[in-house]
């Protein structure tokens, strides 16, 4: 047997059947030494009675000869009264009367034990198996005169109708255990079914699960470890799934966007591998020069992409390490904003910083300066010309609070959620005429967070965008 709901089964039948056939044992043994107990005092009541009847026949250790007569009918009749059979014993055992007329024991010697105990004054019972008779009990009593045995009394009586009642209550006690057992059994085949079903279900599930189907879940009833264990694969199975799904999602992104510029590639090289127009006029330098220019750009674009995504998986690899120095952040965001001016006054934007609070801290220098490289950049592309992109830090307690904001167009609430999702962008053809991925704002969050950081965005539509990054700072460090 080596399923678990078997063994069980078979244990439970086991146990139940042991202590049935325990308690079936217990009652039929009492129940048949009570009544045999409650038969031998009867019978010795009814010997000591016939002691008693046929004391006064003896004389001498011996039934006297002037009463011979009279014994056989005095027994005879207790015999009747008692229903049981009597004999009288002189003092060898020798039997004197007997109250059965045919195969009389007259003049026979017993050599029962119980009698040689009788004839030495103790009175004695015994059971006998005898073919044709059955059971019977034995009692045999000294016939005392002055306290000396001069003989005994020996009654036979039936015992089987204490057997049959015996057999009678054994019969009944066996089909109620034969029931009880048959129902125990059910039982503890269904409380066995109920442990091991979902055991097995979920066994399959996994098997299911580790040939790569996702989609299972196991029914969870109760709150017993079964059902615990239920819920925490259903949970298990539920991330997997999503995890898989946001995999699938990300290469399909992936795939779609590399196709965007590889079409626009291939969209413009066929017709100079030509060489001419559709109407036959072969190209002039100018639009060669045009062609070729804009497949640079859709080539930087890819290359931008793939550099991107390149980065985001190594920040997103478990074996990713910051280069940890000590930095003045302060520093680093007016090295960045300085650094980006040229490209801001460009767009026609005006790039400044508010107040910087001096703040040092532990961390990747080049990393946070890609945070703020992506932020303001940003602010600088989606605001447009005539907005204003400023940035300030503060530190309240041991946190580093830096602030990007801009007085562009805003964020419509509904996008807010998303924008640090991978390849998500308010406005995909704009973003894309700009050069924009989609994937700086996914990337800023992963640095935030490998630094132990956070970093939200609120907005209001028409007045403008906030990036707000907060970093762990030394405890009482950076005044300086
Ligand atoms: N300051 C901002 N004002 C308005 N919209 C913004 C601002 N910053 C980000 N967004 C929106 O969030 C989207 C996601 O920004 P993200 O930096 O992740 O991508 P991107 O700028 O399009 O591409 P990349 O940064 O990789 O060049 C942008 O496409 C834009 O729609
Ligand atoms: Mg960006």
């Amino acid at each position: 047997m080596r399923s678990l709901s078997g063994r069980l089964a078979v244990t439970y039948f086991l146990v139940v059947f042991l202590a049935l056939a325990a308690l079936n044992l217990l009652v039929l043994g009492s129940l048949e030494s009570f009544a045999l107990n409650q038969r031998t005092v009867a019978a010795f009541t009814s010997t000591n009675i016939a002691v008693n009847l046929v004391e006064p026949f003896y004389r001498d250790g011996h039934p006297t000869p002037a009463h011979e007569g009279h014994l056989p009918d005095t027994v005879r009749g207790y015999a009747v009264q008692s229903g049981a059979r009597v004999l009288a014993l002189d003092l060898s055992g020798r039997v004197v009367a007997d109250s059965y007329w045919s195969e009389s024991y007259v003049g026979r010697v017993l050599t029962h034990p119980e009698v040689a105990q009788a004839l030495a004054g103790r009175s004695a019972s015994g059971r006998r198996w005898l073919e044709g008779s059955g059971w019977v009990l034995y009692t045999v009593a000294p016939v005392l005169q002055s306290k000396q045995p001069v003989g005994a009394v020996f009654l036979s009586s039936s015992i089987n109708d204490v057997y049959e009642g015996l057999a009678g209550v054994a019969r009944t006690m066996l089909i109620m255990s034969g029931v009880a057992l048959v129902v125990a059994t059910l039982a503890g085949t269904a409380v066995a079914r109920t442990i091991t079903g979902p055991v097995t279900r979920l066994t399959r599930a996994v098997e299911r699960m580790g040939r790569g189907d996702l989609g299972q879940r196991v029914a969870t009833r109760g709150r017993d470890e079964v059902a615990t264990l239920s819920r925490a694969f259903n949970e298990m199975a539920a991330r997997l799934q999503e995890e898989d799904e946001r995999r699938r999602e990300f290469l399909a992104d992936v795939a779609h966007e590399l196709q965007t510029p590889v079409s626009a590639i291939r969209a413009m090289s066929e017709p100079l591998a030509a060489g001419r127009e559709e109407g036959g006029r072969d190209y002039d330098v100018e639009t060669y020069r045009d062609l070729a220019r804009e497949m640079e750009s859709e080539a930087e674009r890819l290359g931008r992409l793939v550099g991107d995504l390149l980065d985001l998986a190594r920040l997103e690899s478990p074996a990713v390490s910051l280069r940890l120095e000590e930095v003045d952040l302060a520093g680093l965001i007016e090295g960045v904003v300085h650094g980006l001016t040229p490209q801001a006054r460009a767009a026609g934007v005006i790039l400044e910083t508010g107040s910087l609070a001096r703040v040092s801290l532990l961390a990747d220098g080049l990393r946070l300066e890609q945070v703020f490289v992506n932020l303001i950049t940003n602010g600088v592309k989606y605001g447009g010309a005539g907005c204003r992109v400023r940035v300030d830090l503060e530190r309240p307690g041991d946190t580093a609070v830096a602030m990007v904001s801009d007085t562009g167009p805003g964020i419509p609430a509904e996008h807010l959620d998303h924008i640090f999702d991978r390849f998500y962008r308010v406005d995909r053809s704009r973003s894309r005429q700009g050069g924009g991925t989609g994937l700086g704002l996914a990337i800023v969050k992963r640095i935030v967070e490998l630094h132990g950081g956070t970093v939200t965005a609120r907005s209001r539509p028409r007045e403008g965008t906030v990036f707000e990054v907060s970093l762990p700072a030394h405890p009482g460090g950076g005044a300086g």
